[in-house]
């Protein structure tokens, strides 16, 4: 192993290769002693400010194991390798991208709440596909209420905390008619929609209404790929979306597709039912349509669409900044109740997490 210091950083050597160029201030605002850190908690405390950002070690010693540096102020740092490599693990499952012939997976109800190995195995699918289902929960309404353990809090949005679909309830939306609803996500009319819904049907004796689902990443992958242009006026261009009744008006004016700084797909606002006129005078307008277009058609492509039928007691949750939810047009011949509630994939993901940890991943 050999180091070398440079103007700003240290480089670590190893079998000729670089293995780590390290700027003298990451090393320093990654010091893990008991000033630079709250004990307790693990929190940095150290402020970059609070040295100059000129500043050099005055003395390096690297082992196999670990860096120590002397600063000028004779503060020591010491940072173990085994740190630094652990930060390249990746945090969460990888994606796997599906079109029709897909179908989510079933987990029981009792199982995912009592046992976390069937809670580990659930949501790294879910965190994967952005789709599972749920069998067998209780067909007694506010039931959602009770995955809160496991999902974490309800992500309450206007109208209702537990959402009520079905045709003889409160009409605000189209999934409150017997009509086909094509895939959307819900409440794209929210600057931040929710991330996770939960569909739980509790009675379903009509014919037809059968459940469609749509994954939006692998649409977006596809139009990335064939229409390069229109991806890039969906990305951009903002677009309204309006959900309202008599005592609730939510807006939000966003693109539709949401792109990280690395450039990934990280979010997809689709609801022909929300979404508002857009101003004619608005630049690239014209543009944007065909674009739109495009991708209208895609969506709703039944090469795209997973289709099955959602009975009584079971829950479909979806990832819902990716996967889009629908159904198809049921006849209102018998009992037809859903519930509807929302979560977010931070807190499924942090659980996750967790539950790998206890179990000793
Ligand atoms: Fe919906
Ligand atoms: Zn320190």
């Amino acid at each position: 192993m050999d180091v070398q210091i440079s103007e700003s950083s240290l480089k670590i050597i190893k079998n000729k290769k670089l293995e780590y160029e390290l700027p003298f201030l990451w090393l320093r605002d990654n010091c893990p002693c008991n000033n630079c850190r709250v004990r307790e908690t693990q929190e940095k405390r150290f402020m970059l400010s609070s040295i100059p950002v000129d500043l050099k070690p005055k003395i390096v010693n690297v082992n196999e194991n670990a860096i120590n540096i002397f600063w000028p102020d004779d503060h020591e740092t010491s940072i173990n390798f085994k740190d630094i490599e652990f930060l390249t693990q990746p945090r969460k499952p990888k994606k796997i991208l599906w079109a029709d012939t897909f179908i989510p997976n079933y987990y029981d109800w009792s199982e995912l709440l009592q046992n976390n190995d069937v809670a580990i195995e659930a949501f790294s699918d879910f965190i994967s596909t952005g789709a599972i289902c749920i069998k067998n929960s209780p067909c007694i309404p506010n039931s959602l209420e009770k995955l809160t353990p496991k999902l974490g809090p309800i992500r309450e949005v206007l109208f209702e905390r537990i959402h009520n679909v079905s045709v003889d309830g409160h009409v605000y939306n189209i999934a409150h008619t017997s009509l086909e609803v094509p895939p959307h996500n819900d409440f794209a009319s929210y600057s931040w929609p929710p991330s996770v819904q939960a569909l739980h049907m509790l009675e379903n004796e009509c014919s037809g209404g059968e459940s469609m689902i749509v994954d939006g990443y692998k649409v977006l992958s596809d139009l990335r790929e064939d229409c390069p242009n229109f991806f890039d006026v969906l990305r951009t261009f903002t677009v309204p979306f309006r959900e309202f009744d008599e005592e609730n008006e939510t807006y939000a004016n966003e693109p539709i597709i949401r792109l990280n700084s690395l450039n990934e797909v990280i979010g997809f606002r689709y609801s022909n039912q929300l979404m508002q006129m857009i101003d004619p005078r608005k630049q690239n307008i014209d543009l944007f349509y065909k674009a739109y277009h495009e991708l209208c058609k895609r969506v709703n492509d039944k090469k795209y669409k997973s289709i099955f039928r959602l009975d009584a007691g079971n829950i479909l949750l979806v990832s819902s900044h990716r996967v889009l939810h629908g159904r198809k047009e049921f006849k209102p011949d018998g009992k037809r109740h859903l519930q509807d509630a929302y979560y977010e994939l931070d807190n499924i993901e942090n659980n996750l997490f967790l539950y790998k940890n206890l179990r000793g991943n």
